[in-house]
């Protein structure tokens, strides 16, 4: 498919995380899939492209969710009075292991992908389960969306209780290999990606097996950080050779490199030494802030993060979070840094408007290359977004307009959405 068209409306996009460009009826030109940067006038090598002319809607970026768990979707909202590791093993575990039920993964995936499809995510990092069938079935249908995503087959050989462990560590790395295999060349838009759930649940021998298939295979890697303080503790318990979490992870030989990058999930209680273990890898995190409320995690104190030169997006980690609205996620990203700064540390100004917009777009999208803005060269990923709804007395800007939506975002409507040029 070669799809060439301009987009014509209020058009807003990050540069850098401190910048967000606003044009008034902009044009924004896909050429081949590749977005060739947005125009007051149509410039003459482009006036044969055809014309979608949206008035006044909003035309921004489309989002990356980086961390999001599939097989949660459909019991988002339950259990929510547990903090994280009671959390899991009463309510997460006990439910992923019902995805060994095909029937059963078929029906609860459908309405995943399916919302998925509709929302403003165009890109995600996703957690299965740790069956390769019921993976490979998430799989099949993600790619059916048009989505570009990484996918996990979850590996888990401790503590998962009595329904939700694999066999052994030579199992767990068995069964990834013939998954890996099967999922070989079967997808243009879905990648499979290694993901150990995180230390409590995978055993050294496990680690260190993935850390050795991710060098071999040139893979990706995704898990969960320094996300709960009763979880730090226990890492520290069956790690007692690691400084730190992430220097866990690091004996493990998992943390990728910054072509192959890793996305940690979290990072709530990551402090100077594991920043600079992050840094020294390329690591993205996952900034999950509803989740982090919900289950009662903490405030992460991503402003810092960024700071720092960290690699950093937005995941909604469902079910963790209970949304996979990513104008509902940026939200809560803005009133977390505002409690972190109110409650934890008055010196760390919370996120700007232009920080937030930018860890949605181009900061998560980064990890699938050029990605998450209308500059030249950038994959033409793209939201036109119906914000009629929201009154105003006043003509506002499209930066103003695109604030009032991540407020007021149940009164806006996706009219269209474009992954790779291709409308969804
Ligand atoms: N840590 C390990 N597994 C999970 C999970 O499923 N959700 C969250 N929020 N944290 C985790
Ligand atoms: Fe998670």
């Amino acid at each position: 498919m070669n799809p060439q068209f301009i987009l014509k409306g209020s058009v807003v996009y990050s540069t850098d995380k401190d910048h967000i460009k606003s044009i008034e009826q902009g044009y924004v030109v896909c050429d081949k899939g590749i977005c060739r940067g947005v125009f007051q006038q149509i410039p003459e090598q482009y006036r044969d492209f055809p014309l979608l002319d949206f008035g006044n809607q909003l035309i921004l970026p489309g989002m990356t969710d980086l961390h999001v768990h599939a097989p949660q979707y459909t019991y988002r909202g339950l259990g929510m009075d547990l903090e994280l590791l009671q959390w899991l093993s009463t309510y997460t575990f006990p439910e992923e292991a019902r995805y060994q039920d095909m029937s059963y993964a078929k029906e609860a995936y459908s309405y995943f992908t399916q919302d998925l499809k509709r929302s403003y995510t165009t890109r995600a990092v996703i957690f299965g389960t740790i069956h390769n069938e019921a993976t490979i079935e998430l799989m099949d249908q993600l790619e059916a969306t048009g989505l570009v995503t990484y996918v996990g087959r979850v590996n888990m050989d401790r503590n998962g209780g009595e329904n939700y462990e694999e066999a052994s560590w030579e199992a767990s790395l068995q069964d990834t290999k013939e998954w890996l295999q099967a999922v070989k060349n079967r997808y243009q838009n879905t990648k499979p990606i290694l993901t150990p759930r995180f230390i409590p649940t995978c055993s050294d021998s496990l680690m260190k097996g993935l850390g050795e298939l991710m060098q071999e295979k040139g893979l990706r890697l995704q898990s969960h950080l320094s996300e709960n303080l009763d979880e730090i503790a226990w890492v520290r318990e069956l790690v007692p050779a690691s400084d730190c979490y992430a220097n866990a992870y690091e004996i493990f030989g998992t943390l990728g490199n910054k072509e192959f990058p890793v996305v940690m999930a979290h990072c709530v209680y990551s402090d100077e030494r594991e920043m600079e273990i992050l840094k020294r890898y390329g690591v993205f995190v996952a900034h999950c802030p509803s989740s982090n409320v919900n289950v009662c995690s903490g405030l992460a104190p991503v402003k810092k993060q960024l700071e720092y030169g960290l690699r950093v997006g937005i995941g909604t980690d469902v079910a963790g979070g209970s949304s996979i609205n990513m104008l509902a996620a940026m939200l809560t990203a803005i009133q977390v840094s505002k409690m972190y700064n109110r409650v934890i540390d008055r010196e760390c100004p919370p996120l700007t408007f232009e920080e937030v917009f930018y860890l949605a777009t181009l900061g998560g999208g980064a990890y699938f290359g050029k990605v998450g803005s209308f500059q030249e060269g950038y994959e033409f990923d793209a939201l036109v977004i119906d914000d009629s709804k929201i009154k105003s007395t006043r003509s506002l800007t499209p930066r103003e307009r695109a604030e009032r939506m991540v407020y007021m975002n149940e009164e806006c409507m996706i009219t269209k959405k474009y992954v790779r040029g291709v409308e969804i």
